[in-house]
């Protein structure tokens, strides 16, 4: 056993479903609430297929296949439909994220060619800095108590997201994003459940004020950034200039202030948590695995030495991309996709019926026990090509899959390998002995408590 009562074997903790027969109406929703993970039945995690009688009628698609119809063969018979849309509209209005049809489409096309692989390189050395900025942060503070990583994280992952995208700084934006942002994910899940039962907007709930006000806020402050901004879009090289020049290829539109305000919220909001829990998932298993640590750091110091880690290496880190790959298999920081089923549909045989939500429990999927062997042991060697089985492209899905993927994938996956690279070199991150980390599911995947971890240098 490790320090902290957990087996070397890298087995790692695992939310444990509850049992089959306590899935009714209300017990369901009471767990959805307290953890969003608590609705999917331990069934799912062994079958293809798996639906409750509760009310509303839920369906779990876990079996390749099926997920592969919902999210990409037949994806506009299953649109992502009234529980996502609604629950995200507050935040997103009516940002690429939360629209469907043509209205989703040419601002996919917009925005997608600002995030292929080879456009994002250029952000490179800002991400770096973000890392650098952090351990200098460290050794400022100098103390070697055990301090929340995961916070240090969400600092790291927000100067990327908000240099990248609002260059120049965009400090009111920023402070409303950090001061708001927990007590808003924190009630988020009651949101859902208001949503899931078809109950409007303006009916008290929980938390409903604080979130309203956090969302007013918010649009607020990037609305005032996006004016102020759109005077020097035409020379800026930052996601907003370029967000402001981007034109429908078909129409030679642009997007209006309103739908600018709304997707830089959703590229804030879905990139920043998404990716801060995912270095923070990282870190944490990590400090339970030393030996990655050193084949990781082994690697950064052969492939960059010295060098401050630039473009030109992210190929070469190949045990670092193993280590974030299955990071997100364990901890997918989306853990659960929703989609409509609008008219009956036959799954191998299965018919399930109209109005059914739909839900594609990545979580779930990732720890399949068909899937994957010892499904709760950590073990980036899984993801090396040469030795690993390769997964099936439906049974490893962090960032989705079929024309709803996500935007952000190949920037999430450059940023934590710089980050990543840029750590292991220069620090130590010990976990504090007896933390076990609890994964919560409130729209993202979080930790019940944060993560104590004391930093020293190599
Ligand atoms: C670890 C990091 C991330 C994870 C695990 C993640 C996961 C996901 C998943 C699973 C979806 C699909 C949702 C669905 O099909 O319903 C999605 C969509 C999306 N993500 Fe990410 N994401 C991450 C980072 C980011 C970043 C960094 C950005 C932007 C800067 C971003 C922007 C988006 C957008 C705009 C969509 C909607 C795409 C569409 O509807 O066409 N994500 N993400």
């Amino acid at each position: 056993m490790s320090g902290n009562g957990v087996p070397d074997t890298g087995t790692v903790p695992a939310y444990v479903p509850p049992a089959p027969k306590a899935l009714g109406f209300p017990a369901n929703l009471a767990r959805l609430v307290k953890n969003n993970l608590g609705i999917i039945p331990q069934a799912a995690y062994e079958q293809p297929l798996v639906m409750t009688d509760s009310f509303p009628k839920l369906a779990f698609i876990t079996g390749p296949e099926f997920v592969e119809t919902v999210l990409k063969r037949k994806a506009g018979d299953f649109p992502k439909g009234r529980l996502q849309n609604e629950t995200l509209e507050p935040l997103f209005g009516n940002a690429m994220i939360s629209s469907e049809g043509h209205d989703w489409k040419w601002q996919r096309a917009i925005t997608a060619p600002l995030f292929r692989h080879e456009e994002l390189l250029r952000y490179v050395p800002v991400m770096r800095q973000s890392a650098e900025d952090q351990i200098a942060a460290w050794k400022a503070e100098g103390g070697t108590g055990f301090r929340a990583i995961n916070r240090d994280m969400f600092r790291v992952a927000f100067s990327v997201i908000s240099r990248t995208m609002l260059e120049g700084g965009a400090d009111d934006v920023i402070k409303v994003i950090e001061t708001g942002h927990a007590a808003y994910f924190g009630h988020v899940n009651w949101w859902i459940l208001y949503k899931m039962l078809g109950l409007p907007g303006w009916l008290p709930r929980p938390g409903g004020a604080v979130m309203r006000l956090q969302e007013k806020k918010i649009h607020e402050a990037v609305t005032s950034l996006v004016r102020s901004r759109k005077a020097d879009a035409e020379t800026g090289d930052d996601l907003l200039a370029r967000l402001v020049r981007g034109r429908d290829p078909e129409t030679g539109e642009g997007m209006s202030d309103e739908r600018l305000v709304n997707n830089i919220i959703a590229f804030l909001v879905a990139g920043y948590d998404t990716t801060a829990l995912a270095l923070s998932w990282a870190l944490y298993l990590l400090s339970l695995n030393p030996l990655w640590v050193e084949r990781a750091r082994a690697e950064v110091n052969r492939v960059a030495g010295d060098s401050p880690i630039g473009p030109e290496h992210l190929n070469d880190l190949k045990v670092v991309e193993q280590i974030i790959n299955e990071t997100l298999r364990l901890y997918p920081t989306a853990p659960i996709v929703v989609r409509d089923i609008l008219e009956d549909a036959d799954f191998g045989g299965t018919i399930v019926p109209k109005g059914t939500i739909g839900l594609v429990p990545i979580y779930a999927i990732h720890r399949h026990r068909s899937f994957w062997q010892e499904p709760n042991r950590f073990d980036p060697a899984r993801f090396d090509p040469e030795t690993g089985t390769k997964p099936n492209r439906y049974q490893f899905l962090p960032f989705g899959a079929g024309p709803r993927i996500c935007l952000g994938a190949a920037f999430t996956m450059i940023e934590a390998k710089v980050i990543l690279a840029t750590f292991l070199r220069e620090a130590r991150f010990e976990l504090k002995p007896g933390y076990m980390a609890e994964p919560v599911g409130q729209m993202f995947l979080t930790m019940r408590e944060d993560i104590p971890m004391r930093v020293s240098w190599v």
